[in-house]
């Protein structure tokens, strides 16, 4: 309405001026963005517009690892839209719309082009939904390996980070965007349904003729890659963490590695709650299946390892839950502020419980050779945003010397306040330093330049 208001005298001078209205710049419909620029990932994401929540319908023979899935989409416009991308590496599609009309769409690439009948005014809601059926499979990335919808011999397993969710969700596939989801999945009875959040009551919504329908739902904002559901055969155990549901499973064919699991997902989300403050999901939880990709994820709420896990990683995907889940990434190349943070919280675990002190594992490798510094933990490289020595290794290494220098009461208080103050949010390194200087009371820019932006060992 007040969009449309300044047209009316300008129409009515035209008309008796006797040349064509000019339209109002407001009424300038034009194309959201194809990506966000991220210097990894530069077509991650979309512009022109922002999720709300994702409602996926999921149907799922784990016989045939078929799929067929309706996602509907609740977005807001954030400029008057012609028309937008979704990020999208999956199966044909069979249909596809917008506020309840069917949209035209094209696919190029990863990217979901859809132009709706009528443009989307800035501002306003709008609801897209994209139905599909195939078979997804997983990003195969040379330097980072698997992401994505990955089958399992009794199912399948999403694991999605850093771009993996395009290969089974149509979404904005960005870390900035965060979005509440609701999964319903249908499979065979028989096959065990999970993913990120709670069951809604009283879970099992349906069975029939040998399929039975349930229903889970993360309730806090969550970036796309964080998305995860896990189906096969599971053993369940149930309980209470840190004051919230813990549900934990794992495959029968990795029960040896994985009885712990319960457990230590309980021990180390009470310890990380002391350390980092209060735990920022409605549940906790953990999920061990044969995936065969070579790496554990932090899953909203809920992370996926591959096997059992040892008690570290178990420490180390649940301080992801403060550091890149609740306090998430704007930027891939701050890949930092994830892995180097939760590898310290390992070391901090070990020094609190009978292991080394940090401070040694620290000596240790201050003393490695020139290669191990031979990146910019700050900007490691796309290639390399997951190598074990520039990002997990020489981040934590970056927070003990911080702790070195600010001192033990500085340091824990500014854990807790980064985890408090962008709760839910999303972060640059420069709002960590920012933090940092101002609970330190003085400039730290030297001190984090020859840590993180420098691609040499630094000096203590
Ligand atoms: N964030 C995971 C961790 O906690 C690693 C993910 C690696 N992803 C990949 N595509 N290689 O260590
Ligand atoms: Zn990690």
């Amino acid at each position: 309405m007040f969009r449309r208001r300044p047209l009316l005298p300008l129409t009515a001078l035209a008309l008796a001026l006797g040349v064509a209205p000019v339209p109002a710049h407001a009424d300038v419909f034009t194309p959201g963005s194809a990506g966000l620029g991220d210097p990894y990932f530069p077509k991650s994401g979309n512009g022109g517009y922002d999720v709300a929540h994702y409602d996926l319908r999921l149907h799922f023979d784990p016989k045939t690892h078929d799929v067929s899935v309706t996602v509907v989409i609740k977005a807001k416009a954030t400029q008057n839209l012609s028309r937008f991308d979704l990020d999208y590496s999956g199966p044909k599609i069979r249909h596809l719309e917008v506020n309840g009309a069917a949209a035209k769409y094209a696919r190029h690439g990863q990217e979901l082009v859809v132009t709706p009948r009528k443009g989307l005014p800035s501002g306003s809601e709008f609801t897209v939904e994209v139905a599909y059926s195939g078979r997804p499979h997983a990003i195969k990335d040379k330097a980072l390996g698997l992401a994505g919808w990955v089958e399992t011999k009794d199912g399948a397993t999403v694991v999605s980070e850093p771009d993996g969710a395009r290969s089974w969700l149509p979404s904005n596939d960005t870390p900035q965007d965060k979005a509440t989801f609701t999964f319903t999945v249908t499979t065979r009875a028989g096959t065990t349904v999970l993913a990120n959040g709670e069951p809604v009551n009283p879970g099992i919504v349906g069975v029939r003729h040998g399929w039975s329908t349930v229903k889970w739902e993360m309730r806090q904002p969550m970036a796309t890659y964080l998305a995860m559901i896990a189906m096969g055969k599971f053993k369940v155990a149930e309980g209470r963490a840190a004051g919230v549901l813990n549900l934990t499973a794992y495959d029968p064919s990795v029960a040896k590695r994985s009885r712990h699991l319960h457990t230590d997902t309980r021990k180390a989300i009470e310890w990380e709650s002391k350390v980092f403050g209060a735990y920022p999901f409605s549940s906790v939880g953990g999920i061990a299946d044969k995936l065969d990709v070579g790496y554990a994820l932090e899953t909203q709420g809920r992370p996926v390892y591959d096997g059992g896990p040892d008690n570290l990683t178990v420490v180390h995907e649940l301080a992801h839950q403060w550091f890149g889940d609740s306090v998430g990434l704007r930027s891939w190349k701050d890949i930092w502020l994830n892995e180097g943070f939760a590898t310290y919280a390992e070391w901090l675990y070990e020094e609190q419980h009978g292991g080394p002190s940090a401070k040694s594992t620290f000596a240790k490798l201050y003393k490695s050779p020139k290669s191990f510094w031979k990146r910019k933990t700050g900007d490691p490289g796309r290639n390399d945003m997951f190598d074990y020595a520039p990002v997990y290794q020489r981040g934590a290494m970056t927070l003990h010397a911080l702790r070195t220098k600010i001192g033990d009461s500085i340091f824990f208080d500014l854990l807790k306040e980064w985890t408090e103050t962008n709760r839910h949010g999303t972060v640059i390194t420069r709002d960590f330093i920012d933090l940092a200087e101002q609970k330190y009371g003085q400039d730290l820019d030297p001190f984090f330049d020859a840590w993180l932006y420098t691609a040499k060992k630094p000096a203590v």
